[in-house]
This record gives C-alpha cells, sequence and structure tokens, in this order.
C-alpha cells in the first residue's frame, strides 16, 4: 500500500532495492538511521534530557551527524575487506542521514537562539567553530542535494569530484567537534582516529593495491599510534599539559580505556575480516569463483564516493 503510494508520487522508498524489492539490509540500516532521532524526540517528550534540553539535542545531533559521517566512509573498506558488494546500496542513505542529523544541529541551536537571525549570523560569523561548522554543512547539503540519479546524470565525471570534497568536510567537521570541546577532548580524538583509520586505508589502498590481513594489521596499529599522538599533541597544544603524561596515560589501565586502543580494537575488525573473507575463498569449489572481488586490481572508482549512490 505504501509501496504503491510512494511509486505513484516517485518517492523512492529507502527499504526497497533498485528492482523495487524488499530489502532487509537497507530497512535494517534505514531503522538504525531513524532510531537516534526517535530515542531523542521520546526522551525531549518524556522530559529526560535534563535542566537544558535543546544544548542536550544540539550535542546529540552534531555527535550522530559525525557517527553517520564516519559510518559513511567506511562502506567502501568494509565492500572491500569483507567482500560484501551490496553494502554499497546503503551509502547514499548514510550520506542523507549526516546531511539530515547535521541540519537538525543548526536547526536546534537556530531555536537556542530563540530564533534571532541577526544573532545566528553574526555568532557564526564571529566563532570560528561555528563559522567551521558551517562550512562543512553547506558541503554536506551540496552532496545531499546532488545524490539524486538525476544529478548524477546531469553532473557526469564532475558528480565524482564534487563528491570528493566528503573527506574535507569530515576533517571540518572534527576541527568543530575539537574546538567545542571545553577540556575533555576524549570523544573527538576517538572520532578522529577512526577518520585517521579509514583514511589511512584508503591510502594503503592506492599505494599497496589489494589489502592483506598483515597490511590491515599494520594499518590498525599505526591508526591506534597516530590517535594518541594526536591527544598528546592536542592537551599538549591547547592545555600545555606534557605529551608524555598524555601518552603516559595509555598505559594506565585503572581509569577509562583511552581512544587509541579502541581506535586499535576497531581496526583489528579488519585484518579479522580480511582473514575470514581470505579462508571463505580458499574453500570455494575449483571452477567456482576466479578471484574475490577483493582482490582484483582496482577499478576507476580509486577514491569511494560516500554519498554515491551506487558504487
Ligand atoms: C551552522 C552549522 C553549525 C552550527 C551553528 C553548530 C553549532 C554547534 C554548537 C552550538 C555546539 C555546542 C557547543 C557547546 O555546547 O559549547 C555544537 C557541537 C557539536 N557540533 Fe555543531 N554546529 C554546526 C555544524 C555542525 C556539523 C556540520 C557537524 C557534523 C557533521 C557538527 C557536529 C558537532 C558535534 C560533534 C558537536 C559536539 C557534540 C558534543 O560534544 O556532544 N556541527 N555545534
Amino acid at each position: 500500500m505504501i509501496d504503491r503510494l510512494a511509486g505513484s508520487l516517485g518517492i523512492p522508498l529507502p527499504w526497497l532495492d533498485r528492482a523495487g524489492r524488499l530489502s532487509w539490509l537497507k530497512l535494517a540500516v534505514f531503522a538504525g538511521c531513524i532510531a537516534p532521532a526517535l530515542y531523542l524526540a521520546a526522551a525531549y517528550r518524556l522530559d529526560a534530557l535534563g535542566a537544558k534540553p535543546i544544548t542536550a539535542l544540539i550535542h546529540a545531533t552534531g555527535e550522530w551527524a559525525v557517527r553517520f559521517l564516519l559510518f559513511s566512509l567506511a562502506i567502501s573498506p568494509l565492500r572491500r575487506i569483507a567482500d560484501w558488494p551490496k553494502v554499497i546500496g546503503v551509502r547514499r542513505m548514510l550520506g542523507i542521514t549526516v546531511m539530515a542529523y547535521a541540519v537538525a544541529h543548526l536547526t536546534l541551536y537556530a531555536v537556542d537562539q530563540n530564533l534571532i537571525l541577526t544573532k545566528i549570523v553574526s555568532e557564526i560569523a564571529l566563532r570560528l567553530y561555528l563559522t567551521i561548522g558551517f562550512v562543512a554543512l553547506i558541503g554536506l547539503i551540496a552532496l545531499g542535494l546532488t545524490s539524486t540519479d538525476a544529478a548524477v546524470r546531469n553532473l557526469g565525471p564532475n558528480w565524482h569530484r564534487l563528491h570528493r570534497i566528503v573527506y574535507t568536510i569530515a576533517v571540518l567537521a572534527l576541527v568543530h567537534y575539537f574546538l567545542q570541546s571545553k577540556i575533555d577532548v576524549t570523544d573527538p580524538v576517538f572520532s578522529a582516529g577512526l577518520f585517521l583509520l579509514l583514511m589511512g586505508w584508503r591510502v594503503m589502498r592506492r599505494f599497496k593495491g589489494p589489502e592483506r590481513p598483515w597490511s590491515l594489521l599494520l594499518l590498525a596499529i599505526l591508526a591506534g599510534l597516530a590517535t594518541a599522538g594526536l591527544e598528546a599533541a592536542w592537551y599538549g597544544l591547547a592545555s600545555g599539559v606534557p605529551a608524555s603524561l598524555v601518552l603516559a596515560a595509555n598505559l594506565d589501565f585503572s581509569g577509562p580505556i583511552r581512544p587509541a586502543w579502541w581506535v586499535l580494537a576497531i581496526g583489528l575488525s579488519l585484518p579479522a575480516m580480511a582473514l575470514v573473507r581470505g579462508k571463505r575463498a580458499t574453500r570455494q569449489p575449483a571452477g567456482g569463483r576466479v578471484a574475490s572481488p577483493a582482490r582484483r586490481p582496482a577499478p576507476q572508482e580509486a577514491l569511494p564516493k560516500p554519498l554515491s549512490p551506487r558504487a
């Protein structure tokens, strides 16, 4: 019923594949995309967001925008390493979700400023972290608006060039995240560490070709070390805390586990996936598949396009 109504209105339903059939993967990802929004709306309605509910919502929507941005950047590695071509079908949905949470984030900020346009504009123009967030948001909107099939067709090769700005947008969003943090930068350091891991995978793919478990293990270790270095550098520059102290905190397990370890743990899932995939590929019957797509020479798509509707 909904399918037919949406079809007659020309609205693509997020849980249908290109052939118009139900895709359980898309349905699950769609549920994951709207779940934080539904949770936050319910928490607001139930007055469960503390003394400053709008501030809490600004923070939560900003965090979810960054999380979904990282999820969208993780699609290409997941597709290659896990040899899971279908996953590319959810990349556009994730990209649109980033834009939706970021727009909600700005809207809530505007509400917090009592919708006084002059105040909103002057704050964004005068506070560096807001200016940076604004530029990132404009970029996200540009990518979101050019994610339709028609835009992909009309822009041709320029579409790929345009959509590469997603990496710059991610850097801007992370800088915004760091700058708005008062003292504790654990969460932005963790997000930045994951971003380094995902970027490291792309660099490695460019220079080393198909990824092997050992290279991915090295990547995970390097991403963990880079995260620890970034954390030490930030604290050193922002608050003058000696880098050696911050680095040493990584080896003190009596308190919270530092973000570098979490990045390493997530990074280790990449070689683990490659190992499982390798075992699966060797179990293929002779005359079955010639080679796993993850081992084929890289196609022209050297850099993935996170908001791209398909591969
Ligand atoms: C015009 C654009 C934007 C404005 C006006 C804006 C405004 C804000 C404000 C006021 C805060 C809270 C600062 C505080 O409490 O001191 C914040 C935090 C944050 N924003 Fe934005 N932002 C913008 C764009 C973005 C974009 C595009 C992203 C991500 C894609 C983003 C991600 C975040 C994150 C992750 C936080 C921190 C949340 C936390 O620490 O819990 N923002 N932003």
